[in-house]
């Protein structure tokens, strides 16, 4: 019998490839560049299961081509690239893949506060060039993080464990989410309005996903609710912050400054974000570790795995 084709747009880890390629017929040699439309197309009406990623805008459009495709697999947490509707329409099912990458993504958002108050890349920089002049007591003063208050909004599996990390920290954390969820025990997180995280937090951390609810959910008005000393950390989607408003912000001094690791145009970062000094900005390296892409390439096999074979797919996703 003839193996299913798989048609994956970008090129994965090794482990992953290998595995594919054990139990599907590859369509073509993946790439480490976003595919062509044309390329797109093709894929996507030859293939019985697609692996694609975040990068990918899966429309009405590339649905249209796909005739013979069962399902969507999509290499991400978050699906905001796929339109669902047109997918359920054509019963295509789309799939994600949770879980395996909540600690790499909490991790780097930790990451990025610290790097971002205690000056780290700043430093870095200041020792590579040549320019340290030597210790003393006036340099590179950044801002305390321990027992400050964190805040979150977006209080979901990501949320939830950069707020278990806080504890490290004896940082009291607040929350802004759909329901209140419970610290681990003796920890207490703190249930409040997105406006009273924005005003109370010493950093503010942003977990919720990509959608028209939460497109420039942090906007002019709320970064204005912000203190002057407070860090702002996204490592969720770009739209969901008003870049434009972000930047003035930035340049007026009005917060203390932002770790991004995600941006409203990847890869387009804006001029004058990238000349603020008070920034400190990642290349979307959320989920950036190899055994975290590892797993998600093989959940994207489990759930291609479950559908090709008549089982309801472990992942699958319905709305936003
Ligand atoms: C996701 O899975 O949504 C992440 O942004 C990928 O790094």
């Amino acid at each position: 019998m003839e193996r299913p084709t798989v048609y994956i747009t970008r090129l994965l880890p090794q482990p992953v490839l290998d595995a594919i390629s054990q139990q599907y017929r590859m369509l073509t040699e993946p790439t480490d560049r976003p595919p062509t439309e044309k390329e797109l197309l093709h894929g996507f009406a030859e293939a019985q299961a697609v692996i694609c990623t975040l990068t990918d805008r899966i429309d009405a459009v590339v649905l249209s081509h796909a005739t013979k495709l069962k399902i969507i697999a999509n290499y991400a947490v978050g699906y905001n690239n796929i339109d669902l509707a047109a997918a359920a329409q054509r019963g295509i099912i789309v799939t994600n893949t949770p879980d395996v990458l909540t600690d790499a993504t909490a991790d780097l958002t930790w990451a990025l506060l610290l790097a971002l108050t205690r000056r780290v890349v700043e430093g870095d920089t200041w020792v590579r060039t040549g320019h340290w002049p030597g210790w003393t007591p006036t340099q590179m003063l950044g801002a305390d993080v321990s027992g400050k208050t964190l805040g979150i909004i977006g209080m979901g599996r990501i949320g939830q464990a950069v707020a278990q990390r806080a504890a490290g920290f004896q940082m009291p954390v607040i929350y802004a989410g759909r329901r209140s969820v419970s610290g681990p025990p003796g920890v207490s997180w703190i249930w409040r309005t997105h406006d009273e995280v924005l005003a109370e937090s010493d950093f503010i951390s942003l977990h919720v996903p990509l959608t028209e609810a939460t497109r420039h959910l942090i906007d002019r008005r709320r970064l204005s609710l912000m203190r002057p000393t407070a860090f702002l950390i996204n490592t969720s989607r770009g739209p969901v912050i008003d870049e434009a408003a972000l930047i003035s912000a930035l340049e007026a001094h009005t917060i203390a400054g932002a770790g991004l690791d995600v941006y409203e145009q990847e890869p387009v970062v804006p001029a004058r974000l990238m000349s603020l000094p008070n920034v400190v900005l990642l290349p979307h390296l959320g989920s950036a570790t190899l055994e975290t892409r590892v797993c998600m390439g093989l959940i994207c096999l489990d759930n291609i795995a479950a559908v090709l074979g008549g089982r309801p797919a472990p992942n699958r996703v319905t709305k936003i």
